[in-house]
């Protein structure tokens, strides 16, 4: 194996998250917890259909009541100016027209805000909210995805071409086949921290907002284009975000309200989302519909599979994901055709949800490649090796890295792979049936653009600067990490300012880029910023050249947080305070802009998640023992961070496999389980031990670091191989999630 930089130095002293005090502690400033003073609360009235009209409202009362500043609806609410034009506000990569908020009667799904009521108390906003009155035209709504197949269509924006390698429908001439159907219910973000934003003008068209966003910069460049205003006019500031799992990765109405009410009343305004809302207005991980159907020699070769996905958009936007492209490149298999369509319901726009796309798409494949196991009766890793795609088989090139065989092989041992029986109901611990399971995952190593900005002090301590933020991951660590390996510092000596647009830009925290992109970016920085500290250390006067000696480069030296060595002779030394000194300059600064190169390799990063669980076949009860996570994610920067991302995605995966289900009223088009009580999410009970495994092996592509992004690949594949446990414990292949009790009886 080969050396790694980072990780072995790090083994045993992990860096620790250098927000996490400021976070335990409540210190981190999250948006709605800014200090502005003069502040008006706001509140969201919703609809009480899923489509139609308003035909009147009642505002009267509301506005009457104690505190009320102002109620805005369609009837008067200011013109946004980006509305006017049909153009679009919050620049989503999604074809259609994103809602205009207040912009007219028109009702597109259940809860959709009608009217902005701000008062100058949080209890007064709330209680005037109840006053508001509103009649309608109902319409027939949509909410079925079932009863609505008829309508699928290709969707006009991205993701529109089918896909066909080799022969269509190949599966069919194969001796061994499957065909089934795959079921995910919808399923939402819901973070811990509500969507929210304080909103405060400073001046007819200077605005600064808090605001609840995975990209500062692309929530500036909406408000920008709503509300016509120059770049350097609006600010946005967003350090620390209490989860997002994807959910603010556009710019939603409510925030467009807050910063239309906070202009029309004149005063700071803050609107806070309640939980009920957090179902209804700020996306969520589609419903969707999968059939595969899959081939293979009686020896197990993959002879073809065909993968068609369905899934729910709203009635006014079109948002597709990457649900059937995974199986596009996952194993080496002559004939793949995939089929991706859309179908419109009286719901809000979905939005990405961590592993979008792909950990729908990486249910049904890898539950499909378990069963056609199963019917081959070949183990299941023994199956994906004998169809190992030892290049990408979907652009036909290299990978850049790929060490899922690592994977396999550590994952197997660690979980007990050996004490797996083919049959399922054979493992038995008394009454308990125990299985074993196995699904992989994959998304794509993106590297995007950033800038960042260092300034090293005399006294050795190193500022970084990047627009980026941080919905949890860790992003400052990361990049502390890297600075403090480059620099030979040592955390404390590094600080980061981030989260702001008036630093320097950084990407949307998205598609697990970013320690790709600004991690690059500050390996530049730091490599920069040696040079120049060499070319420094070569002057004429320095000590470094005493006795003739020659120009010394940064890799002659050793940097450390009191200056400058030199390698070969460690007593040839200066302070970087003397350094700075004799050169006159108060500090080193330097900035960098990081962005990806085209290369002739497909980037991806891999995981292999195991599962052991037991089922109580009579009452259907389920209990995960243990699950394994290997991943290969290339150099692994920070290890306690990547491996709390493990974790958790693990624990985002078990709730998919087993609980988490938005369950609506169709009769009403409305959610009934609107609230963390009845939306069950895992809690501490539900995860046993995880342990994560990381290859770290450094990808020679993907950046000068060599990592792969990790966020997402840490919860696709991980809801089959619960799946496939299941029913290797019961004998019962369950494909519609989540897997609740009532099923496995
Ligand atoms: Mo992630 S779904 O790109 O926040």
């Amino acid at each position: 194996m080969e050396k790694d930089f980072f990780f072995d130095q790090k083994k045993n002293d992990p860096i620790s998250r250098v927000d996490g005090r400021a976070k335990v502690t409540g210190t981190a400033t999250y948006a709605a917890e800014h200090k502005v003073p003069n502040l008006a609360y706001g509140f969201l009235v919703g609809s009480t259909i899923a489509k139609g009209h308003i035909k009147s409202l009642d505002t009267k009362s509301a506005e009457r009541s104690s505190g009320v500043l102002a109620v805005i609806t369609h009837v008067n609410a200011p013109k946004i100016p980006g509305y006017q034009t049909g153009k679009d506000p919050s620049k989503p990569q999604t074809a259609g027209q994103p809602l205009r908020i207040f912009y007219n009667s028109e009702i597109f799904y259940y809860d959709q805000p009608i009217a902005l009521v701000i008062a100058d108390t949080y209890e007064r906003v709330l209680d005037a909210a109840k006053l508001v009155k509103a009649q309608y035209e109902k319409e027939v709504h949509q909410t079925e995805l079932e009863k609505n197949l008829g309508k699928a269509r290709i969707p006009s924006g991205p993701r529109k071409e089918d896909y066909k390698r080799g022969e269509a429908e190949g599966y069919k001439n194969a001796a061994i086949k499957i065909e089934q159907e795959y079921y995910h219910p919808v399923e939402v973000h819901n973070p811990m921290e509500l969507g929210s934003i304080i909103a405060r003008w400073e001046g007819p068209d200077k605005v600064t907002v808090y605001t609840k966003t995975q990209g500062v910069e692309a929530t500036k460049k909406s408000i920008q284009d709503a509300f016509k205003l120059t770049p350097e006019n609006v600010t946005v500031q967003a350090e620390h975000v209490g989860g997002a799992f994807g959910m603010a990765l556009r710019t939603w109405p409510y925030e467009i309200a807050a910063i239309m009410g906070a202009q029309k009343i004149g005063r700071p305004l803050k609107l806070v989302l309640h939980r009920e809302q957090m179902f209804t207005n700020v996306g969520y991980r589609p419903e969707t519909i999968q059939k595969i159907s899959m081939g293979a020699t009686a020896d197990g070769r993959l002879v073809g599979i065909t993968h068609e996905a369905t899934a729910n958009t709203s009635a006014y936007e079109e948002f597709t994901e990457a649900t059937v492209n995974i199986t596009q490149f996952m194993y080496a298999c002559p004939n793949v055709t995939t089929r991706y369509r859309i179908v419109p319901l009286n719901f809000c726009t979905p939005i990405w949800m961590r592993g979008p796309g792909e950990a729908t798409g990486a249910f049904a494949l890898e539950s499909a490649m378990d069963e056609l196991a199963y019917k081959l009766k070949i183990d299941p890793i023994e199956f994906r090796l004998r169809n190992h795609a030892d290049i990408d088989p979907e652009h036909n090139r290299p990978w850049s890295s790929k060490h899922l065989k690592e994977c396999y092989q550590m994952g197997a041992e660690k979980i007990g792979w050996k004490d797996r029986k083919l049959e399922p109901r054979t493992v038995k611990d008394g009454d308990w049936l125990v299985g074993y399971g196995m699904g992989i995952g994959s998304f794509g190593a993106m590297r995007w653009v950033a800038t960042v900005k260092g300034r090293l002090q005399p006294d050795g301590t190193l500022l970084l600067q990047c627009s980026v933020n941080d919905m949890g991951p860790g992003t400052a660590t990361m990049m502390t990490a890297i600075a403090s390996e480059a620099m030979g510092l040592t955390p404390d000596k590094i600080t980061v300012q981030m989260g702001n647009t008036q630093l320097p830009p950084g990407p949307t925290q998205g598609g697990s880029n970013v320690t790709s992109t600004v991690g690059s970016a500050v390996h530049d920085v730091c490599a920069g910023l040696k040079i120049q500290i060499a070319a420094l250390a070569s002057k004429e006067n320095s000590v470094f050249r005493k006795g003739k000696n020659p120009e010394v480069k940064a890799e002659d030296l050793i940097f450390s947080g009191d200056g400058i060595a030199l390698k070969k002779n460690a007593a040839v030394k200066v302070t970087y305070s003397d350094l700075f000194q004799q050169n006159n300059l108060p500090a080193l600064e330097l900035t960098k802009e990081s962005k990806g190169q085209e290369q002739p390799y497909s980037m991806y990063s891999f995981s292999m998640h195991f599962v052991k669980l037991r089922v109580h076949p009579a009452t259907g009860r389920l209990k995960i023992d243990h699950v394994v996570s290997c991943a290969d994610a290339g150099t692994i920067i920070s290890p306690k961070t990547a491996a709390s991302q493990m974790i958790g995605g693990a624990v985002g995966g078990i709730g998919m496999a087993l609980m988490e289900d938005l369950v609506v009223d169709h009769r009403f088009g409305r959610p009934i389980n609107n609230n963390l009580a009845d939306y069950h999410v895992p809690v501490n009970a539900d995860i046993p031990k995880v342990d994560v495994l990381f290859v770290n092996k450094k990808d020679p592509f993907t950046n000068p670091m060599g990592s792969k992004g990790l966020g997402e690949i840490a919860l696709v594949g991980v809801a089959p191989a619960v799946a496939n446990a299941v029913f290797n414990a019961t004998g019962k292949r369950i494909r519609s999630l989540p897997i609740t009790p009532d099923k496995l009886i």
